[in-house]
Formats: C-alpha cells, sequence, structure tokens
C-alpha cells in the first residue's frame, strides 16, 4: 500500500523529471464485458479520462452509459471543492448497493480524491468494496491493477512526482479537438488550492514530443489543439533548455494545425513574448483565460497570487490593444477568509473594468492541509452566497453584452456537431470560444464555416451559414 503523505508534498526536489515510456498492455480477458467511467474535474481529468478509456479498451472492455450494465467502475474525481467530493461520495452510495448484488464488478477510484491521505484513509474504513485506488501519477498502471485484482484493496497511489510518462494511448471525445498536455502538476501553491498537493510539482513535457503529437493530430484531421497545463506560463522552467512557452507556442503555429489555444495562463508572468506570438500567428485563437481570483490587492495577498489589481488591469489591457478581437474570461472566488465588502467592491471594480466576455464564479472552499484552510472566517456562508449571486448578475450582464456586440457580424465557426436543443441545427465555436448554434446541413460537421450571427443569449448565440 503506498498513500502519499499530503504534510510532505510541499518538499520538492531539484531533481529533474524523469522521462519513462509507458508499457502497454493488450489483453482479451475482459471481451465482450463492459465498463462504466465518470468523470469530474477540469479538463486535466477529461484528458486523463481519454488515456483510462484506452487501457479499458486495450482489455477487451467496451463503454457504456448504463453502470448497471458494467464489470469494471472506474471514477475519476476531483478534489478541488467540497461539493466535488460530496458528488463523489453520492455516487459511492448507489455503487456500494451494486456490489452487493454483483460482487465481482470492480471498482476503482482515481483522480485528485486518490491524492488526498484522509479521502483515503476514509475509502480504506467507509468503502471497503472499493477494489483499487489509483492516483493522478500512476494513472498508467491502472492496466495492471485491473488484472492483478482479486477482491482485495488494492492502494496504489504515488506521492513521488518526478515522471513524465510518454508513449501513452488516448481514446480521444472527439475526432475535431484535442487536448495535448504541455506540463503536468503546479508550484505556485495558491493558499486556497489543492492542486499543487494532488498533481506534483510543474514537470513539462519535452517540446519535440508535444509537437510529434500536435503534427501526428494534424495528419489525423484534427482541427484545434488545447494545450493543457495548470499554469502554461511556467512551461520549460523545469527543464534548464532554452525555451519557454512563448517559444512552445510558436513552433505549435508552425505547424499549421488551423486552431490552437491553452488553458490556464496565470496572471503572473504572462510575457510580452506570449503576446506578441499570440498576435502574430493566425492560428492561435484570440481567447485568453485569465483568472483573477480577487480584485482586492490584500485577498490577492493572502491568496499568494504574485499580482496586484493594477498589474492584472495593466495586462488585460496589453492583450485589449495587442490581439485583434481578443476574448477574456476569469475565474473568481468570493467569501476568501474575512472577505470584507471593501475586498468584494474591488473583485466588482475589476469586473466593471474588464468587462469579462464569460466567467466561473465560485464561492471558497476551505481544502484540507492548505494554508488557506487555517485562517480565521468572519463571513457567514449566507453573506458569501449573496456575493456570489450579485457578482452572476454583473458577470452575466457583460456575458450577455459580449455576445451581442457580435450579432450582425460574420465569424469564422469550428463546427462540432449536431445541436442536442435542436436536431435541425448543428453547434460549434468562433475564434474567441463563443458557442454558436447555427442553422446549416449536417455535413458542415468538422469544418469551418463563415456564419452571420444572428441573435445573442446570455450563454450562446444564433447564426447561419454565410
Ligand atoms: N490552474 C488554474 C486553476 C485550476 S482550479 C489557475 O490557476 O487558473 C480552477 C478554479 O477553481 C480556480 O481558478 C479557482 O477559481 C477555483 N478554486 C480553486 N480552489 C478553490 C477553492 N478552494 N475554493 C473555491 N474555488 C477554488
Ligand atoms: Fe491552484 Fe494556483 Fe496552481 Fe492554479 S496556479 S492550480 S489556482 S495553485
Ligand atoms: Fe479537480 Fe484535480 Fe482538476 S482537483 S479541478 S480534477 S486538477
Amino acid at each position: 500500500m503506498n498513500v502519499p503523505d499530503l504534510k510532505k508534498a510541499k518538499i520538492r526536489t531539484n531533481k529533474p523529471s524523469l522521462y519513462k515510456d509507458v508499457l502497454k498492455i493488450n489483453s482479451d480477458i475482459f471481451k465482450g464485458q463492459k465498463y462504466f467511467l465518470k468523470t469530474y474535474g477540469c479538463q486535466m481529468n477529461v484528458h486523463d479520462s481519454e488515456q483510462i478509456r484506452a487501457i479499458l479498451e486495450n482489455l477487451g472492455l467496451e463503454e457504456t452509459e448504463i453502470m448497471e450494465e458494467a464489470r469494471v467502475i472506474v471514477l475519476n474525481t476531483c478534489a478541488i471543492r467540497e461539493n466535488a467530493h460530496d458528488k463523489v461520495f453520492g455516487y459511492l452510495g448507489r455503487i456500494k448497493h451494486l456490489k452487493k448484488e454483483h460482487p465481482d464488478i470492480i471498482v476503482a477510484l482515481g483522480g485528485c480524491m486518490s491524492q488526498e491521505e484522509s479521502v483515503v484513509n476514509e475509502i480504506i474504513k467507509r468503502h471497503p468494496y472499493i477494489n483499487i485506488v489509483f492516483g493522478t501519477h500512476n494513472i498508467h498502471e491502472l492496466g495492471n491493477l485491473i488484472l492483478n485484482n482479486h477482491k482485495d484493496q488494492d492502494i496504489e497511489v504515488y506521492s513521488e512526482e518526478g515522471c513524465v510518462y510518454e508513449g501513452m494511448d488516448y481514446q480521444r471525445d472527439s475526432k475535431i479537438t484535442a487536448w495535448v498536455n504541455i506540463m503536468y502538476g503546479c508550484d505556485k501553491f495558491c493558499t486556497y488550492c489543492i492542486v499543487p498537493y494532488t498533481r506534483g510539482k510543474e514537470r513539462s513535457r519535452k517540446m519535440e514530443e508535444i509537437i510529434k503529437e500536435v503534427n501526428l493530430l494534424k495528419e489525423e484531421g484534427y482541427q484545434e489543439v488545447t494545450l493543457l497545463g495548470q499554469n502554461v506560463n511556467a512551461y520549460g522552467n523545469d527543464l534548464n533548455l532554452n525555451y519557454n512557452f512563448a517559444t512552445l507556442l510558436e513552433e505549435v503555429a508552425k505547424t499549421n494545425i488551423p486552431r490552437i489555444r491553452f488553458v490556464t495562463s496565470h496572471p503572473w508572468n504572462f510575457t510580452s513574448e506570449m503576446i506578441d506570438i499570440i498576435s502574430k500567428y493566425d492560428n492561435i485563437m484570440p481567447y485568453i483565460h485569465l483568472p483573477l481570483q480577487s480584485g482586492s490587492n490584500r485577498i490577492l495577498k493572502l491568496m499568494g497570487r504574485r499580482y496586484t489589481k493594477e498589474e492584472y488591469l495593466d495586462l488585460v489591457s496589453k492583450l485589449k490593444s495587442k490581439i485583434k478581437d481578443v476574448m477574456i474570461t476569469t475565474d473568481i472566488i468570493v467569501g476568501f477568509p474575512n472577505e470584507t465588502e471593501q475586498d468584494f467592491q474591488d473583485t466588482l471594480d475589476v469586473v466593471n473594468k474588464v468587462k469579462y466576455d464569460g466567467a466561473y464564479t465560485f464561492i471558497y472552499s476551505p481544502r484540507e492541509g492548505t494554508p488557506a484552510s487555517k485562517m480565521p472566517d468572519n463571513v457567514t456562508l449566507e453573506e458569501k452566497e449573496k456575493r456570489l449571486q450579485r457578482l452572476n448578475e454583473i458577470i452575466n450582464q457583460y456575458s450577455k453584452e459580449s455576445n451581442e456586440r457580435l450579432i450582425g457580424k460574420v465569424e469564422e465557426v469550428l463546427i462540432l456537431g449536431e445541436s442536442e436543443k435542436d436536431l435541425n441545427k448543428v453547434y460549434g465555436y468562433t475564434k474567441g470560444m463563443k458557442l454558436v448554434n447555427v442553422e446549416a446541413k449536417k455535413d458542415v460537421i468538422g469544418k469551418t464555416i463563415n456564419v452571420l450571427i444572428t441573435d445573442a443569449k446570455s450563454f450562446s448565440l444564433d447564426g447561419k451559414e454565410n
């Protein structure tokens, strides 16, 4: 049994990342049987699930949407906020029932919750029917763990975090857009955030591996790649080579893959070199997700965010002046410990100045083991909920206005599929990541077409092929 110790996780070594090739397991031992995979959390987890899917299918399993049909159940969990935990524990209740009726089902729990020591301890005690617990650093071992599992509880969660695995298979969700990991982990240790503990230290993939993957995706006909990292600005810092995120972005642009975007960039260390490259290449989408978290300098300091309100606003004006038609979205946390009405007003002030094209907003959720969870807090949940509501009203107004500005314009839209709400329509995204429902024939799926925007709602646009 190998369970990470959260308290020790902050001790970082200077050891360089080790690059390893994964061993693929192919077997038809589960041929004709099914697997059920449930994914929580961010794009990182969504992409990890594409790897999990490939591993399960290499064992002969086929995917089902009905949990009751499955021989193998995998939950890929998230730990970012308390409600992410609650959802998983709710699901475990259902699985417990199912396991009573069908004891030979294999249940595996992976993702960020598995990297939390207290959660793993709770699982050992309260959920003994879970067969396998695996972490975010050893996904590639899942095939082996499933093959070797004989009714016992196998807990294999690594706390070592020095490796970058190459040569993995992915069973991707889409044939049009693809996620590409450029780095793993996070070294920022924002005081509220669990990610550096669950994902380990920053490790960059080598540039040649990333370019090789993008070229392969292009050959397969992919139209868009999203470069993934918890903080892409830090790409390359751990490699001691003479390249950084701007260099990488330029090399990816030169592959001529039609669309490139990236998530997430920290406002700290967003260099002017990066801005220049984004504005230079047409295939880099003018879309920046730039998490603000708070507009109050006092709170930003307590959060350990490394920028001030003024520096953030300065960066936004540079982005707006240098990148044509740039769309800017953000993440905001309300109710950080002891947040005052004045602190909150500072957040609203930034929102009113930036006029975001979209935003994700959250109530602060204390995470065990993080510095913020030990800070005293005099703000009631009721007050936090009220602030969230006040913030959302303003955010929604700006995102609606941002959509309305596009009415009458012709936008390039990459069409991803049939619209779920209206079978006569397809849907896709503009270069600025605006969702558009389009009146067009189905044969445009996978293509970029010109669309005249005819109407705007809060979260989407309507249009017709032009
Ligand atoms: N690496 C990304 C963030 C990943 S987590 C970045 O730095 O931008 C996504 C978002 O979840 C964060 O931007 C933050 O707004 C929110 N979040 C993280 N920890 C949280 C917590 N403890 N409570 C509430 N929201 C949190
Ligand atoms: Fe969390 Fe901060 Fe790292 Fe983002 S940059 S993952 S918010 S610690
Ligand atoms: Fe959740 Fe882990 Fe992502 S905590 S948000 S799945 S990195």
